[in-house]
């Protein structure tokens, strides 16, 4: 009997430890990143000390990253990611003392776990590498490829997974870092990062930066260029290349008050400036929210400020994505649907209700076609993404986005705007410098908002939302009364068949909704009428010209054909280039038409855009 009250006690504290055992098992397999090599449960970086030089001639990077660790589970290794880097030597602690490495077996997208010789006692590992001269994240612009082609330039793209090809990290969104960086570049060049970044060159072409919140690594971000500096207020301004910058700093004159306006929403910005720079036209994105310095397409000039809200979209990063992350790329739509819901609440705030209605109607079109196109029973259509196996790039469409979206408006919806306000700055404000997966998300809403109560939860359709593929019966309502006044217009000029009856000064916006929704059989002759009244074809604006040119090919519009060209060749984002090519795909001469383009145009693109249009056009 004594024997068995004795074991009581020990079974039980043994059933208690199994069970935490179980709940850290399970929060880790939640929290595991699918893309990263590294285990930073068991030994985690906390700071880099990066010594970089920038060599155009050879093009490039090399150097030591130093990081800063912590070993809490007291074993002999970390682990790190690396894709394409030579490593010469690893260093352990201030003194420098040689250790061993290993480098893993090369996955296509992953690459390779790079895997350290380490004491109980290290705090500090020296890695002295250089990257490949096709590193993925990198591309390197001849003076010719640059707006003022004078000078080369150089950027890096590090989202999702391609800062491990310019830096060896633990490469994943779960884990942050502070960063202090020492980068040499030609004296005539400017250099910037994602950190505090100089307005001037430096004399002798070394630039010192220093990145004092912690950030994971997707957001390391390097430009280097002929570039020059406007404010446009006391903590924003632009950047861009000197025949670049006025126009730059015209198109993007409301950063101050977007960021004003977004500090009213959710709380005041951590970031100390925020700055935009404008790159050459090969940017594969629109813009990347690099902290402190958003990279942005020259494409968003239009010369009348209505592309801006991208901006907006890429400053709402610096809470939804930089303040709050998510854990892993399964996870993306964390990052970008609150992004798109703040986007839109700020362009609200600066531009009014009809813009902001209109974006919206935009966006969930887009939504619908992509999600008719895929398929309403494809996986992929799930805001709880699967990406595992394959490259966290292909998780970048208009479900993370746009269904992402509609899921947050349709949680605002339910419980009103003031109360979900208060929510939502709750969330941002205790999940600050942190990474959340999409199950403690919920949780924290259950908690804070939905409070159990199960008619509110039916009401919001959380699990359809979430976890279900296609879109959930219970869209937000969507309408613009511009746009329904467009419509009238577009029917009657359908009737009439005189295209004059359209002819009022259209908007961005209702330029980009007429071409939506012209009929699909729509004659060459109509076609014409409207190019000779809306000037289409010799557009200005990038998303006009986008939409417009995609439709010419589908309708074998040619009077578009050699902008088309032009176009294709001279812009190197992805999200342009995409439809186009698919359009013209389709048919055996366009397919042709399309490689012949492509020849010419492969050596502009990063390979962020060439590798999705090499596999498109194979
Ligand atoms: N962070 C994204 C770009 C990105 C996502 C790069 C995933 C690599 C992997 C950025 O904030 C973004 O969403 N850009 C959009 C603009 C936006 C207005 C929808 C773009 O580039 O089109
Ligand atoms: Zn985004």
């Amino acid at each position: 009997m004594a024997k068995l009250l004795i074991l009581i006690p020990i079974l039980f504290a043994f059933a208690c430890q199994s069970k935490n055992a179980d709940d850290a098992e399970k929060a880790n397999k939640s929290q595991r990143d699918p893309h990263s090599f590294s285990e930073p449960s068991k030994a985690v970086v906390k700071h880099l000390d990066l010594d970089i030089k920038v060599n155009f001639v050879s093009k490039l990077i090399s150097g030591k990253a130093s990081w800063t660790i912590e070993n809490p589970s007291k074993g002999d290794e970390i682990i790190f990611d690396s894709r394409n880097l030579q490593i010469s030597k690893i260093t352990l602690g201030d003194d420098e003392k040689e250790t061993t490495f290993n480098l893993g077996d090369s996955d296509k997208f992953m690459g390779q776990a790079l895997t350290v010789k380490i004491d109980e006692a290290t705090s500090k590992v020296n890695i002295y590498y250089t990257n490949a001269a096709d590193a993925a994240a990198v591309q390197w612009l001849s003076p010719q490829q640059t707006a003022g082609k004078k000078a080369p330039f150089m950027f890096t793209q590090s989202q999702a997974i391609l800062a491990r090809t310019w830096i060896p990290c633990q490469d994943s969104p779960g884990v942050r870092f502070t960063y202090n960086a020492t980068v040499a570049v030609p004296k005539e060049l400017l250099a910037l990062m994602s950190a505090e970044n100089p307005q001037e060159k430096s004399p002798d072409g070394i630039y010192q930066f220093k990145q004092p919140n912690a950030i994971p690594s997707y957001l390391m971000a390097l430009a280097v260029g002929d570039l020059v500096f406007q404010a446009v207020d006391n903590r924003t301004g632009v950047y861009a290349e000197p025949v670049t910058l006025q126009k730059a700093a015209y198109e993007l004159a409301d950063m101050g008050k977007m960021t004003t306006a977004a500090e009213k929403i959710y709380g005041p910005y951590k970031w100390g400036r925020y700055d935009v720079l404008i790159l050459p036209p090969s940017f594969p994105f629109g813009g990347m929210e690099n902290p402190m310095l958003t990279f942005a397409t020259p494409t968003i000039i239009a010369g009348d400020r209505s592309l801006v809200s991208l901006i907006a979209h890429e400053l709402a990063h610096s809470w939804s994505g930089n303040l709050v992350t998510n854990a892993n790329w399964n996870d993306f739509w964390l990052n970008e649907g609150f992004t798109t819901y703040f986007e839109r609440r700020i362009v609200e705030d600066v531009y009014g209700k009809d813009e902001a209605k209109m974006q919206e109607l935009l966006g969930y079109q887009g939504l619908q076609n992509l999600v008719t196109e895929m398929g309403t029973t494809n996986a992929d259509t799930k805001l709880k993404a699967n990406f595992e196996g394959r490259d966290p790039d292909e998780g970048v469409t208009d479900i993370a986005y746009e269904k992402g979206y509609a899921f947050i408006r349709t949680i605002e919806n339910a419980v009103g705007r003031e109360k979900f306000d208060v929510f939502l700055r709750g969330y941002f404000d205790s999940h600050a410098f942190n990474s959340i997966t999409t199950e403690e998300f919920l949780t924290y809403l259950d908690d804070k908002l939905i409070k159990g109560d199960k008619a509110l939860e039916e009401k919001i359709g959380i699990d359809a939302w979430v976890y279900q593929p296609g879109l959930p019966t219970n869209s937000p309502a969507v309408g613009s009364e511009k746009f329904k006044t467009l419509d009238s217009l577009i029917n009657d000029w359908q009737k009439s068949n005189d295209v004059s009856v359209l002819n009022k000064k259209l908007s961005t916006n209702e330029a980009l909704y007429l071409i939506s929704r012209l009929p699909p059989n729509i004659s060459l002759k109509q076609m014409a009428d409207l190019d000779k009244t809306f000037k289409f074809t010799d557009s200005g604006n990038s998303e006009i010209q986008a939409a417009w040119y995609t439709l010419a090919v589908r309708m074998n519009y040619k009077p578009a054909y050699p902008n088309i060209e032009t176009f294709l060749t001279e812009v190197g984002r992805r999200k342009f280039l995409m439809p186009l090519y698919k359009e013209m795909a389709k048919t055996a001469e366009g397919k042709q038409w399309a490689r012949r383009i492509y020849a010419k145009a492969r050596p502009n693109y990063h390979s962020v855009a060439y590798n999705s249009i090499d596999e498109l056009l194979k």
